[in-house]
């Protein structure tokens, strides 16, 4: 082990904070005297109902640098955190940076690493949706091509990355380290009350906020006629993203959605909370990535709304199906959920609870060094 490693941790966007928390305790576990660790936060959410209260749910310490950046277009936002990035490394020159998922954040610090020399090592690589629409598979392609050491969650990421000509010397596939706080959390998650009365096992749960889905008022206002036409099944809750809350208010589709009597709409709410209703819930109607992941885990049906997925996995093995956009589609696959079997819990190979201990593992170097 390099007794003088520093190495420094990445979070910026709600999806992340879940990932890192598991190899923030992991590493603080097995470091030696000589390693230290630094949480560095990017800003890029910044509510607390998008941030901080992760925190405290996921019971991590605030992170030891935030670099405020907030929102922005895409390109606003990348530099502005390659440019405050740059500066923490120039400052605390790290042996390594890890990053985690496909957010701005993931990027924007993997360039600004990668250009001072500075090893980077990406969580959750190799994922494709072969979607370059997407802002997220831009940020995939781009983070995994120059990353240092690529951690993958299951064996399609890992043949996603040959084939893109990365040494598979530098592929790990150590498992999902969103799925470790998932373990750790569930029953924590059922003890937290449901944020309405809703009878538990029998109403579905509604996530939405994809560019893609709620950027274009047509696309919008039909998945919002295909949810109302579910809600006539079993209540839905929809906890909104501000993305979405700003586009409803726009498009002139809130007071609709709010007349809809059978829609509960709340806020984002936080882990604990989500992982709660999720876990209660008959059915998910969803355009999320990690979402699809943890349904599997949980055995509950998930009916994607979108026209591809980056993790196939969640169809070939777990609960998800791929709907589209297309209203008839969406309601045609939750009826063939609601009136199917209840699907098995499936744990995918290495999603044991153990992912973030391996990756700790390899870059303390206890496996052939970071
Ligand atoms: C980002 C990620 C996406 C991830 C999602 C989870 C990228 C390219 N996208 O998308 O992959 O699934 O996070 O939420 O990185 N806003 C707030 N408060 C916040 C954060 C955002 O009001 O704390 C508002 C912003 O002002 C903006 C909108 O929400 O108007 C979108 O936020 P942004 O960070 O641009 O992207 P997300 O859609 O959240």
């Amino acid at each position: 082990m390099d007794p003088t490693m520093k190495i420094i941790l990445v979070a910026g966007a709600r999806p992340n904070f879940m990932k890192v928390a598991p190899i923030l305790k992991a590493l603080q576990k097995h470091r030696g005297p000589g390693v230290s660790i630094m949480l560095v936060h990017t800003g890029q959410h910044y509510d607390a109902a998008m941030s901080g209260n992760f925190f405290a749910d996921l019971d991590i310490p605030a992170p030891d640098l935030n670099l405020n950046v907030g929102p922005g277009s895409h390109a606003e936002q990348t530099a502005r955190i390659m440019v405050a990035f740059e500066a923490v490394c120039v400052a605390h020159r790290p042996d390594c940076v890890l990053v985690v998922g496909d957010v701005n954040s993931t990027l924007a610090c993997t360039l600004a690493a990668k250009k001072l020399g500075i090893r980077v090592a990406h969580v959750e690589a190799g994922l494709r949706s072969g979607d370059r629409r997407m802002p997220e598979e831009i940020n995939r392609l781009c983070t995994d091509a120059i990353s240092d050491l690529l951690f993958t969650t299951d064996d399609g990421a890992t043949r996603n990355l040959e084939r893109e000509g990365i040494p598979l010397e530098r592929i790990h596939f150590v498992g999902n380290t969103m799925i470790d706080t998932l373990l750790q959390n569930v029953d924590r998650a059922l003890a937290s009350p449901l944020p309405f009365d809703v009878p538990a096992g029998s109403f579905a749960v509604l996530t939405l906020h994809r560019p893609a889905s709620v950027d274009d008022r047509a696309v919008l206002s039909g998945v919002l006629s295909a949810v109302y036409a579910i809600s006539s099944m079993l209540p839905v809750v929809f906890p909104c993203h501000p993305r979405t809350e700003e586009r409803l208010r726009e498009f002139r589709l809130a007071d609709e959605l709010s007349a809809c009597g059978n829609i509960r709409v709340t806020g984002p709410l936080g882990y604990l909370a989500f992982l709660g209703l999720l876990a209660r819930s008959r059915l998910v109607l969803t355009d999320s990535g990690g979402i699809q992941e943890e349904t599997t885990v949980l055995g509950i049906p998930c009916v994607t709304m979108r026209e591809n997925t980056e993790r196939p996995l969640t169809c070939d093995m777990g609960t998800n199906v791929i709907a589209g956009l297309s209203p008839d589609d969406i309601v045609a696959a939750a009826k063939r959920a609601l009136n199917g079997q209840p699907a098995p819990r499936s744990l995918p190979e290495k999603w044991d609870g153990h992912a973030a201990e391996r990756i700790a593992g390899i870059l303390m170097g206890l496996e052939g060094g970071a």
